[in-house]
Parts: C-alpha cells; structure tokens; sequence
C-alpha cells in the first residue's frame, strides 16, 4: 500500500470544500427564495360586542404591501390563498405598486381578479402617495375601472343580508387625520377603518374605529425568535406594531406582514402573509 501524495490529498480536500460551500449556498438561496415568495396564511379571530348578531362571523381577507414591481412576479399563490379564505370582503391597505414603477398593469390584473373574489376596498399607502402625478392618477382609474372600492378619506357602507358595516378608507399621510376619521364614523354600525399606517395602532382605536387593518411594517423585514420584528418604517429598530393583532377595551388592530418588498429586498423568517380576520360577537 502506498501513501497518497500530499499535492492529491489537498486537492481532494479543495474539491470537498468547493462541494460543502456550493450545498449550503444552493440551500441558503432556496431558503431565500421560499422565505420572500411562499405565501403563508394568518387567521384570527377576534370578537366584537359592535358587531350586529347577524353578521357574526364575517370573514374579512386583509391584504397589503403586496409592492408590486417591474420584474413579474407569479401571483397565482398569493390569488389562490385569497380565495382560499372565502372572504366576505377584501381590504388592501396600500403600497400595491412600487413608487418606482411606471407599468401598473399587472397590479390592475391582479385587483380585478381580486374583486372577482369578493368586493375589494382599497386605501394609498406611502408608495402611492410619491408616485409621479400621471401615475397616480392612472393607478386611481384602473382600480376604479377593475372594480375596486376606492376609499379617499371616505366611506362606503358593505351590506350583507340586508345589514350594513361602515367601511373607512384614509389615504396616506405622515400623520392620520384622527378629525377625519371621527367624522366617518356612523353611530350604531360596526365602523372599519383602513389605513396603511400601524404605528397609530392604539390611536385608531382611541378615535372610535372597531377594527382597523393596516400594514407599512413588512413584518419588521427580519423577525427574530423571542424577540420580534427587526426594524420598520417610521418605527425604525425593534417596532412595537408590526405584526398582529392589538386589542385596545375591545377594539383591534390587524397588522398585514404585507405580501412584498421595498428598499430592503429580503424577508427573514417572515413569509408574506395573507391575513384572514374571522369577527365574532
Ligand atoms: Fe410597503
């Protein structure tokens, strides 16, 4: 028996090497790519004295963030998932196109088959309010022309089986129009804001909103395990609403994780998220 050459062995060893990198580096891409594109599911259910009897259990799908940019993006999954939650209604709390994009057409797309779904209400969030004004302007009567409840520091009334829920909608701003939102509200009816902001959480609650859905945190862009999300807009490093459901005496805020991303392009250990709001009395 002979000894191998010290030049074969290190050369073994150098191949082994490449071989383990390429593994983990193929896994930590997939791991990426599965993290910032498979869509997850969040339900909750919370209960509200505001509700009217015979609307118990109505079944809001929230969606927001979904930051829809140049390059296609396959939405079948995030569609299906939508459908899959058999949604009376439809919110979008904003940031549906990326303010650097010019093409809104597969955004369109998307909210028209949407609105096939269930009725869709949708509020600007920041992304929107910067687009140029052409843009802007477009995205406003696409949506409208596909279907799309467009609600501009407004409200429309959703009536099912002949009783009505108040829905609010508040376009982007730094800070919310608390004055504006009070005087949306309708006494006697279950009132749902939507509005793209969620470090108001508790001030939305304060100003008489039963439930408000919103978004603008992309889930803290990286959640860390025991400790939460990472940084947000606004909220900069460790935010308190990011995520979730935040109850105030009985009225809640429903944060979207959101569905895309933005200046920071990678999510860690927080999947876009379609969210189902189930409301019991
Ligand atoms: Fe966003």
């Amino acid at each position: 028996m002979t000894a191998e050459k010290p030049s074969k062995k290190a050369a073994k060893r150098a191949v082994g090497i490449a071989a383990a990198v390429g593994v983990l580096t193929c896994a930590a891409i997939g791991y990426a790519v599965y993290e910032n594109t498979a869509i997850q599911l969040a339900r909750y259910e919370i209960a509200s004295q505001a509700l009217p009897e015979s609307l118990a259990g109505l079944r809001i799908c929230h969606l927001s963030d979904i930051h829809v940019k140049p390059e296609p993006r396959d939405y079948g999954p995030l569609i299906k998932a939508a459908a899959s939650t058999e949604p009376d209604l439809i919110t979008v709390s904003g940031d549906l196109v990326d303010s650097r994009v010019s093409d809104i057409s597969a955004a369109v797309s998307l909210m028209e088959t949407l609105a096939q779904i269930a009725p869709v209400y949708y509020v600007t969030g920041n992304h929107e309010e910067r687009l140029p004004p052409e843009i802007y302007a477009e995205v406003l009567k696409s949506l409208e022309d596909a279907g799309v409840h467009l609600l501009r520091d407004s409200s429309e009334l959703f009536v099912m089986d002949g009783v009505a829920v108040n829905i609010m909608g508040v376009c982007d701003r730094k800070y919310p129009d608390f004055d504006l939102i009070r005087s949306l509200e309708q006494d006697g009816l279950f009132n749902l804001l939507i509005s793209h902001r969620p470090q108001f959480a508790k001030e939305y609650a304060e100003a008489g909103a039963d439930l408000t859905v919103c978004g603008h945190a992309h889930g803290g862009q990286a959640r860390i395990p025991f400790i939460g999300g990472l940084i947000a807009p606004d909220q900069m490093f460790f935010p308190e609403f990011y995520q979730g459901v935040h109850e105030f005496s009985g009225r809640y805020t429903v944060i979207s994780r959101g569905i895309g991303n933005s200046l920071i392009p990678v999510r860690v250990n927080n999947r876009p998220e379609v969210v189902l709001i189930e409301i019991k009395r």
